[in-house]
């Protein structure tokens, strides 16, 4: 039976990336996306929500959420600043931030890498490169060394799909390619094998110091790709687009796989992350390789103010359907919506921690829900147009404030029941 209440253990958390908040970083691929005048607004993310000054602020933040859950992510050129050198100032900034998260009671995930590279990073041909590899894990083993005491909750990855599509297809990420299938599918490759090797080896650094409860996983962003009308062409599509968009990470990261060959031998995921925002149906168009359709929306659905469909019951179907294929905890890694005026996203959020509990009554542990997003912050090509948290950010006076879809959302968190919404 679908009850109201979640597991007293549930993590109800918040989610935010380094480059989106943090401002004030010029070593990093964004940065020069920027420079080199790519947002089409004109947003530049050297502001951002002056987050790396206002940590003890953004946690205060965060306990007026009553969260016990922060995903957040680490700017690796901070860390290595150039490819010979790396910053043990800015590990302890961050090392100082966990613990400041950890007095307050919110458990930390900690992301390794969200879309932003290390200028030099992206200057010798980012994930393309094989040597982005050892590159990784070199990182990897240093940020581990210096804050794995602290830290339970590890994401590798976020969304290698995301990033390779934007960056080599869409090509409205850095570097900006367009249609180059070769790279996607190289940097696929290598952001697999990188993950697997992460997997080991945060594995092994944390058995080093005799810390038990290390659990890894990535965050990948799933979407539902459902057909037009039955067509036949559509049903082509929809393979297509589950295969090269979602499960050629899925089953790499989760087995080190690669088409059918084994590039790692075991399993690479303790928990599933899922980011989940939409869905696309599939109108059959020929003339669109590789996936032969276009991605449209039920004509009359709800939408968002990026125009992405309102659908809920997608986030139950995936949970669903990737639950069955790997038999994993799973993590809701980010989920949230640009709303400006905050006309819907108090009933979002009601609509998909219900699908949540739906899933939960079966039997599927879902441990924990990360919103996507803390505070309005600097979302990539959109710039700071697209408003995603539950807090409103206001750029000239930096000032946050509460939004009332915030409050109904802390009044979830801190009674663990999904309550009503006239509540
Ligand atoms: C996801 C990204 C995240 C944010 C949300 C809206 O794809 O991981 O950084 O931009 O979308």
């Amino acid at each position: 039976m679908v009850t109201n209440n979640f597991p007293k253990d549930f993590i109800f958390g918040a989610a935010t990336a380094s480059l989106q908040i943090e401002g004030g970083d010029r070593n990093n691929s964004w940065y020069d996306w920027c420079e080199a005048g790519k947002i089409p607004n004109g947003d530049h993310c050297i502001e951002a929500n002056q987050h790396w000054e206002r940590v003890e602020e953004d946690i205060n933040l965060m306990k007026g959420l009553h969260l016990n859950g922060y995903r957040f992510s680490i700017e690796w050129p901070r860390i290595q600043p150039t490819k010979d050198s790396w910053d043990k100032a800015a590990i302890l900034h961050y090392r100082d931030e966990i613990i400041q998260l950890k007095q307050a009671g919110i458990e930390p995930m900690l992301t390794l890498h969200h879309f932003s590279n290390p200028s030099w990073f992206e200057q010798q041909n980012a994930w393309i490169d094989k040597e982005s590899i050892s590159l990784f894990l070199a990182y990897t083993e240093y940020v581990v060394k210096h804050l794995g005491d602290l830290v339970s909750h590890w994401v590798t990855i976020n969304e290698p799909n995301v990033y390779l599509m934007m960056g080599y297809f869409v090509g409205i990420f850095p570097p900006g390619k367009e249609g180059d299938i070769k790279s996607y599918l190289k940097g696929a490759k290598h952001m697999i094998s990188a993950h697997c090797q992460a997997y080991t080896l945060i594995h092994k650094l944390q058995n080093d110091i005799g810390k038990k409860d290390t659990q890894v996983g990535a965050a990948l962003h799933l979407r539902v790709f459902d057909t037009y009308k039955d067509k036949w062409l559509s049903k082509i599509s929809q393979k297509i687009c589950y295969f090269l968009f979602q499960d050629l990470f899925f089953n790499g990261m989760l087995h080190g796989k690669w088409f059918g060959r084994t590039l790692h031998r075991g399993q690479f995921f303790d928990y599933l992350g899922i980011n989940y925002y939409s869905r696309d149906i599939l109108k059959p168009n020929i003339k669109a390789f590789p996936i032969f359709a276009d991605l449209t929306k039920p004509a009359d659905c709800k939408v968002n103010d990026l125009d992405w469909e309102i659908y809920p019951e997608g986030l139950a179907r995936l949970i669903k359907m990737y639950y069955q294929k790997c038999k994993l905890p799973i993590h809701i890694t980010e989920n949230g919506m640009a709303d400006s005026q905050d006309k819907q996203r108090k009933k979002y959020i009601h609509d998909h921690l219900r699908a949540i509990l739906s899933c939960i009554a079966e039997g599927i542990p879902v441990k924990g829900y990360f919103h996507w997003t803390l505070i309005d912050n600097f979302e990539w090509m959109e710039g700071y147009e697209a408003r995603f948290g539950l807090y409103a950010h206001d750029l000239e006076t930096q000032k946050r404030s509460l939004r009332e879809s915030g409050k109904y959302y802390a009044e979830i968190c801190k009674s663990k029941r999904l309550l009503p919404l006239d509540s």
